[in-house]
């Protein structure tokens, strides 16, 4: 059985996803109908806690895409796959795109680009529950970001490894992986 140390509690999370909602609520206070896209898998759990944190003037769209980098390794596969990607007409809209990790950036940079060219938005941010800036491929900076991570393989509060471990409520290092 593989070891999980915990790195950040469900108590951590909670008090930093509330600070994330805040910020985000102040940024999106004068936008008209914002929209906000969870990527599934990985961005279930933070996506249903962050936007009970998010207050705006209009209420929330929420929708949801499901993209993969990953297969069931702890390796990014190097190509970004589209298993379900039907968002309504959503042309010139305040969006913010829900993500779990941005690891090498091929995701999120695959995703926003796709959202630019096909919706024009009024405006496009990107918030993430952890970045791993030492794992960067491609250029993306998140406008907002939960915790910055080092170069480790994570799992719980919505990330898995091979399909396992997205319950816990909390994150922790995946130790004897191999
Ligand atoms: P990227 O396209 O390389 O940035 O990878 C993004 C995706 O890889 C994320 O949405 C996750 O599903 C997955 N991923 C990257 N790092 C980890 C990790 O440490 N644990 C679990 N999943 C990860
Ligand atoms: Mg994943």
């Amino acid at each position: 059985m593989p070891t999980i140390n915990e790195l950040y509690s469900k108590e951590q999370i909670e008090s930093r996803i509330g600070e994330m909602g805040a910020q985000i609520s102040a940024d999106l206070k004068d936008c008209e109908r914002p929209v906000v896209i969870g990527v599934l898998k990985g961005a279930l759990i933070f996506m249903a806690d962050l936007v009970r944190h998010i207050q705006t003037r209009d209420p929330l769209q929420i929708e949801f895409v499901r993209l993969s980098s990953y297969g069931s390794a702890t390796e990014s596969s190097g190509n970004v796959s589209t298993p379900y990607l039907e968002l309504p007409n959503i042309a010139r809209r305040h969006i913010i795109v829900v993500e779990d990790i941005v690891d090498s950036g091929r995701t999120a940079r695959f995703f926003m680009q796709y959202l630019r060219e096909q919706f024009n938005p009024a405006s496009l941010r990107l918030a993430v529950f952890l970045d791993k800036p030492s794992r960067r491929v491609v250029s993306i900076e998140p406008d907002y970001i939960g915790f910055t991570i080092d170069d480790l393989f994570v799992v719980g509060y919505g990330l898995d490894f091979a399909e396992q471990y997205r319950e816990l409520p909390f994150l922790g290092e995946l130790a004897n992986s191999d």
